[in-house]
């Protein structure tokens, strides 16, 4: 078979070994754990599946336009209105599917061959294939464990180059959890768009921030600067919606324009139930949201207290559900990497994990917490088990 030579570029993904090795041993019988996932364990709010049961039920089956339906995109806005004071109209609103195409739209849009794009380091699994993608050069900035796992100006400055294009800033932050306050977000987008660096803030987790930590979002700054940054969002982790694929950006109304020619030759609308489902979950109620948060707060902070126990280095996470501890120092001969010591847990004691290495951070195992109390206790209890040798 002749495949392409751009996706011959593209890694496999190193998730992608865990989770095979998961389905053998389940096939096998074995039960196993997964501390693996990145989606909340609750069920998708009723009022929003009454929503999407009208709309079929209304007949709500066909093609819609392209960057979603009017009171979808003004939803939108009102969410970032609502939220964070940001002045916005439906043309600044774009759905796509999932805040992962979001993603790619807007890399699509904004990379030209050979530009660069800068990554803080640990990042989302999907951004460099991504770049890639796009003909794009990705330009990791390292951060650690003692720093909070956040970037820093002049780390940021160290990176950058005259081919630099682009930043992505991720808070709250898939692997790690930790976020930026809002002063620092500020302090990165006005670096940003001082050098001429377009900034997508991918803001997914935005709502799950934990008190005393304030949600933070670069909305109001995209009002005040459009050209400059757009800001990503979805509902997939916020409302338990990860299988109904609804993410959205605030851009500039004429990057909107350029998302929806990519969309429209790609996959057009997203699916139009879902689009009408959205619509009820960003008008609220948002106590179910809430409700969620407080189930997570008390996760994070059971696991932080057995994993830091373990003597491993690891920031306490203020939001999404995903600590990213330090374990190399528990790495033995038969298992000298992430992605080896993630297979010897599941091959020991059936918990499924993420290795770091997935995330650019090979010193790292990422742990979600997005099951129930009692599982995760047990789960880390076995983890712990395998790391400490008892
Ligand atoms: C940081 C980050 N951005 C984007 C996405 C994509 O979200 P969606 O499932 O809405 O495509 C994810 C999903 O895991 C994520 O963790």
């Amino acid at each position: 078979m002749r495949i392409s030579e751009r996706l011959a570029r593209i890694k496999p993904s190193a998730t992608l070994a865990v989770n095979t090795k998961a389905q053998e041993l389940q096939a096998q019988g074995r039960e196993i754990v997964s501390l693996a996932v990145g989606q909340p364990d609750f069920c998708t709010p009723i009022n929003v599946c009454e929503a999407a049961k009208a709309a079929l039920d209304d007949g709500f089956t066909r093609y819609t336009a392209v960057p979603g339906i009017p009171e979808l995109r003004e939803a939108v806005a009102g969410y970032y209105g609502r939220f964070y004071g940001a002045k916005a109209g439906a043309a600044n609103a774009i759905v796509c599917n999932g805040g992962k195409q979001v993603l790619y739209n807007l890399l699509m849009a904004l990379v030209n061959p050979g530009d660069e794009v800068l990554i803080p380091a640990p990042y989302w699994v999907s951004y460099p294939a991504m770049v890639q993608l796009a003909d794009g050069e990705s330009v990791f900035v390292p951060t650690s464990a003692d720093d909070g796992y956040l970037v820093t100006l002049e780390g940021l400055e160290a990176a950058r180059t005259d081919r630099t294009r682009v930043l992505i800033l991720n808070s709250p932050s898939n692997p790690t959890g930790c976020c930026y306050t809002q002063a620092q977000m500020e302090a990165i987008a006005e670096w940003a768009r001082r050098n001429g660096i377009f900034l997508i803030s991918d803001e997914v987790y935005d709502r799950l921030v934990y008190a005393p930590f304030e949600p933070a979002s670069l909305a109001k700054t995209w009002e005040l600067y459009p050209e400059t940054i757009a800001i990503v969002g979805a509902l997939s982790k916020s409302f338990c919606m990860t299988g109904w694929r609804v993410g959205y950006a605030l851009a500039h109304e004429d990057l909107v324009k350029a998302m929806t020619k990519i969309q429209g030759q790609s996959t057009s609308n997203i699916n139009s139930i879902a689009q009408r489902a959205a619509v009820a979950a960003l008008n609220g109620p948002w106590e179910v949201v809430d409700e969620m948060k407080q189930a997570f707060v008390g996760r994070r902070d059971l696991a932080y207290e057995i994993i830091t126990g373990w003597g491993a280095p690891c920031p306490k996470p203020d939001g999404a559900f995903y600590l990213f501890p330090v374990l190399d120092k528990f790495y033995t001969a038969d298992a000298p990497d992430s992605a080896a010591m993630c297979t010897k847990i599941l091959e020991e004691v059936g918990v499924a994990l993420v290795p770091g290495s997935a995330f650019g951070d090979d010193k790292c195992i990422r742990f979600s917490y997005a099951v129930d109390d009692e599982v995760l206790k047990s789960a880390l209890a076995k983890v712990g088990s395998v790391l400490l040798g008892k």
